[in-house]
């Protein structure tokens, strides 16, 4: 069984960022990992410096056009393995698999099921499972496994922040999502969050963490580097590597 790792929050709040350090720290320690990039505007490959090979919107649209005509001998779940497993980009010690665009029109229920059944016996063989979300929450219902073992919701430091975090949390659990832990991840802090301590107590997560704003990981964004290239002893990789071996 693997453990799974989702990482949610509001827009532009640094999910794409903890789930590559996540990913990097996590396959660093010789863990088979799988990467997914459920945000449709992909870009976790970026942050993790891979080429992207392609998506499984991709492989929808493929299966949609070919269901009827498959290569002769070959089985529809035999062919979906196929096309996800050519879609997988592979990292120095991980797997990406980028869910790319939602369907279009037309009806995508038969492969959707298809897919999502295939993507989750896939996912069985990797020790972890991180999936970096798009913004908000609505998507996590149309989520590509079935029960989450940490949430990571992340805010930025203010009240406000920790406010929608505590709002997403709610939305999950509305949603009857089966997650094992709500971690919440204070991102970007520069100061001591002790103004946050109030609403922190009143939301009740299973844990707080807080990821400090890193020069480092600005400086590789404006250059576009992959953060491969942030330095192992910079503040937020380091946090993020206490928070591996706290929760892995
Ligand atoms: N700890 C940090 N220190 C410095 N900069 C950070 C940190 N975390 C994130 N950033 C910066 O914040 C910006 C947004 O980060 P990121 O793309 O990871 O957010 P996101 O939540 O995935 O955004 P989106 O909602 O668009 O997917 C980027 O410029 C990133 O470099
Ligand atoms: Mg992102």
């Amino acid at each position: 069984m693997s453990k799974i790792f989702a990482v949610a929050g509001k827009g532009g709040v640094g999910k794409t960022t903890i789930s590559s350090l996540l990913i990097l720290s996590l396959s660093k320690r010789g863990n088979v990992v799988l990467a997914v990039d459920a945000d449709p505007n992909t870009n976790l490959e970026e942050k993790l410096g891979v080429d992207l090979e392609g998506t499984i919107g991709g492989v929808r649209e493929d299966i949609s056009k070919n269901i009827d005509n498959l290569p002769g001998g070959i089985s529809k779940p035999e062919y979906i393995k196929m096309k996800i497993q050519e879609s997988i980009s592979e990292g120095d010690s991980y797997d990406l698999l980028s869910m790319g665009r939602q369907e279009g029109p037309g009806c995508y229920c038969y492969i959707n099921q298809l897919l999502r059944t295939t993507v989750d016996n896939m996912a069985d063989k990797y020790r972890y499972v991180i999936i970096d979300n798009e913004a908000g929450m609505e998507h996590l219902s149309r989520r590509t496994c079935k029960d989450i073992d940490i949430l990571f919701i992340i805010a930025d430091p203010t009240v406000t922040g920790v406010r929608t975090g505590t709002r997403i949390k709610k939305l999950a659990q509305e949603m009857e999502i089966n997650v094992g832990k709500f971690i919440l991840i204070i991102n970007r802090s520069k100061d001591p969050v002790d103004h946050l301590n109030k609403q922190i107590e009143e939301a009740g997560f299973d844990g707080v963490e807080i990821v400090p704003d890193d020069p480092e990981i600005r400086k590789a964004t404006e250059r576009g580097d992959p953060l491969t290239t942030v330095p192992e002893n910079s503040p937020a990789k380091k946090k993020i590597e206490n928070i591996v071996v706290k929760y892995k």
